[in-house]
């Protein structure tokens, strides 16, 4: 919770009703503790939880109400289907399976999120991608991901880097740490992100360079249309963008 706090601090000290999204929620156990330290005794606030599992979402409903957590929401839906508020101030999604976690950080970039956070869960689609590409990779890249184990892991990493690229080109400020302990759990990456730029131009021709030599066409990227640069042989690298262009409503501290 630790972690997560500065970004709910700023929220609330920013937006009078802050929006918070956990996507992918569960039983919803984030929401509770999120609610009872910070929303509970505030005037306004939401929190919305969005969970696939129809029970679980019954379930946690039960103990808001019980709870009397009246401004807590909760919506039985897939998170690339679900009806948001039109603005976000803080996504979170914790082990939201495989692609999951590219649909929670479409709705935070899509409702221009201020913060987001996601712990990423078990990742398949860039590993079956990589399986397509092993003959067509070029020097030593596809020794990389010859193996299905480091096909696996690979894919998940690469995935990840791309997650936290994409953010950057969207103007977010990126942060990645463990979320806990090796010992409690294997899937401990923590993505952070506050938004401070309208774009990063410079991260996104660095994102595009990096489909462009992978191969891979992750859901996030796909979805937002981002194309892999063209990669010309033996043409000297393109010079980077320099600084990204603020956001329209910066962030406590802009870079
Ligand atoms: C591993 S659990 C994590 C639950 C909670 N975030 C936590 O950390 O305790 C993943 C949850 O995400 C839900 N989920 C996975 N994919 C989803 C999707 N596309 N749409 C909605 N819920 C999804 C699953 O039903 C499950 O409850």
């Amino acid at each position: 919770m630790g972690l997560l706090r500065p970004a709910v601090e700023d929220v609330r000290a920013r937006h009078p009703s802050p929006v918070m999204v956990d996507a992918g929620s569960g039983n919803a156990y984030l929401g509770f503790v999120l609610y009872e330290l910070y929303l509970k005794d505030a005037e306004a606030g939401t929190l919305l939880s969005v969970e696939g599992r129809p029970e679980l979402t019954e379930r946690a409903k039960v103990r808001a109400e019980r709870l009397g957590f009246s401004r807590m929401r909760f919506q039985t839906a897939h998170i690339d289907a679900a009806e948001y508020p039109e603005r976000i101030h803080l996504l979170m999604a914790l082990h939201a399976c495989d692609t999951a976690t590219d649909d929670a950080l479409l709705a935070a970039i899509r409702h221009g999120a201020d913060h987001v956070a996601v712990v990423p869960c078990c990742q398949a689609e860039v590993a079956a991608q990589l399986k397509e590409r092993r003959q067509a990779g070029h020097g030593s890249m596809p020794l990389l991901y010859a193996h299905a184990w480091h096909r696996r892991e690979f894919g998940s990493h690469l995935t990840n880097v791309i997650r936290a690229l994409t953010l950057e080109s969207f103007g977010y400020q990126v942060t990645v740490t463990e979320l806990t302990g090796w010992e409690h759990s294997l899937k401990n990456e923590l993505i952070l992100a506050r938004r401070v730029h309208r774009e990063n131009r410079r991260a996104r021709v660095q994102l595009e360079r990096l489909l462009a030599e992978t191969g891979v066409s992750p859901k996030l990227t796909r979805e937002l249309g981002v194309k892999p640069a063209a990669l010309v042989a033996g043409a000297p690298a393109e010079v980077l963008p320099e600084a990204p262009v603020a956001a329209e409503e910066p962030s406590t501290s802009v870079e």
